[in-house]
């Protein structure tokens, strides 16, 4: 198959819509990372989703939507506290999980008898939804365990020649993934992945008692133990290096890389250090600078033929939080401490 590559102009996104009516696949840019996006009601489109990725049939798909609205005809209840997470944030890069409706096919759902829902704040990706009249599902547009994209070069990388179409929007604002929550009967919030809408802003719309955060986002979950979202148990994001997290002071950090310069080592730092005497690459000052490049720079790595990546860690609140939750996964869960 030949991959269109498309612009946010309005005549191409009818032509990514027509794609999808027939079933096709496109991948979309969103303010998050690049969506490959197909017909949520079609479970042909999900299945094709799934076979293009790569990805594991039990990993459910998020479904976006344009229109705050049509909540009530994919999810069966929406409870106060769901309304409040979409007042806050919505449009955004939120995504909400509640028990589905019938429409919503098993093959979007990953067999679960809930739905992740999100409407993003990209135009692009509201623009074609309104376009097809239907949600659509989208998986971040990466090949399953590589990090996700947040350029059309790097969807290209991962699924030139597999789906139809790509539109190239540039780079994506946020550049990790959104928060992902799942909301139950009594209200209650329950953290599954961090991204750019942060705990704190959680706790801060709902009540703090309302809120929590699930196991395994940050901590290892072992093989075999039960997850409360498929994704949490897979290897992601993951360079052909052996990464490893160090937690430390910048001073440490400095010490602790340079103690290793004898060994085929890369320095992933955050760029405001001096002394650094190996390989670096840095990724980034700010969280929010480091949401921004952490998967361009993960997708990076592979290009240089490092055997360990030492990554200095992150804050672990705000913004920080979702970065360290990524790194977490890039590294196995390994960290050390100087
Ligand atoms: O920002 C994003 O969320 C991007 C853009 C394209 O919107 N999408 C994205 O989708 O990251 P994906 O499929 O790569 O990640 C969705 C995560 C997975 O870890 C999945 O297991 C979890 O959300 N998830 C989705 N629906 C769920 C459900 N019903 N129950 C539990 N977890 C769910
Ligand atoms: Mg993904």
């Amino acid at each position: 198959m030949k991959t269109l590559m498309l612009t946010p102009c309005e005549s191409d996104i009818k032509k990514a819509a027509a794609i999808l009516k027939e079933g096709g696949l496109v991948a979309m840019p969103t303010e998050t990372v690049y969506g490959l996006a197909g017909n949520a009601f079609d479970a042909n489109s999900s299945a094709a989703i799934y076979a293009a990725k790569g990805r594991p049939s039990d990993n459910p798909l998020i479904v976006h939507i344009c229109d705050a609205g049509t909540v009530d005809t994919i999810a069966k209840a929406v409870p106060d506290n769901a309304a409040r997470l979409f007042d806050a944030f919505w449009p955004g890069p939120l995504t909400v999980i509640l028990p589905k409706r019938d429409i919503i096919p098993y093959a979007t759902s990953g067999g679960l008898d809930t739905v992740g829902i999100r409407f993003p704040a990209n135009k692009t990706a509201q623009a074609l939804i309104r376009e097809c009249g239907f949600p659509l599902a989208a998986p971040s547009a990466n090949l399953s365990g590589h990090p996700s994209p947040t350029t059309a070069q790097h969807v290209k990388n991962d699924l030139d020649g597999r789906i139809a179409a790509i539109i190239d929007g540039g780079i994506c604002a946020v550049g990790v993934e959104s928060t992902v929550v799942s909301v139950d009967e009594e209200g209650h919030v329950t953290l599954l992945r961090p991204g750019f809408v942060s705990l704190e802003e959680l706790r801060d719309t709902v009540g703090s008692e309302n809120v929590s955060m699930a196991r395994g986002v940050v901590e290892h979950i072992g093989d075999g133990e039960r997850v409360l979202s498929p994704g949490m148990k897979y290897r992601h994001y993951a360079p052909d290096a052996h990464v490893v997290i160090v937690e430390g002071s910048r001073e440490e950090y400095v010490s602790f890389v340079n103690a290793r310069r004898d060994e085929n080592i890369c320095a992933m730092c955050f760029g405001d250090e001096q002394g650094i005497k190996v390989n670096c690459v840095p990724y980034g000052i700010t969280p929010a600078e480091q949401a921004h490049s952490l998967f361009d720079v993960l997708r990076s790595l592979d290009d240089i033929s490092a055997d360990t990546v030492y990554v200095r860690c992150p804050e672990k609140d705000g913004l920080g939080l979702a970065v360290y939750n990524r790194l977490l996964r890039a590294a196995g869960f390994e960290t050390v401490r100087c």
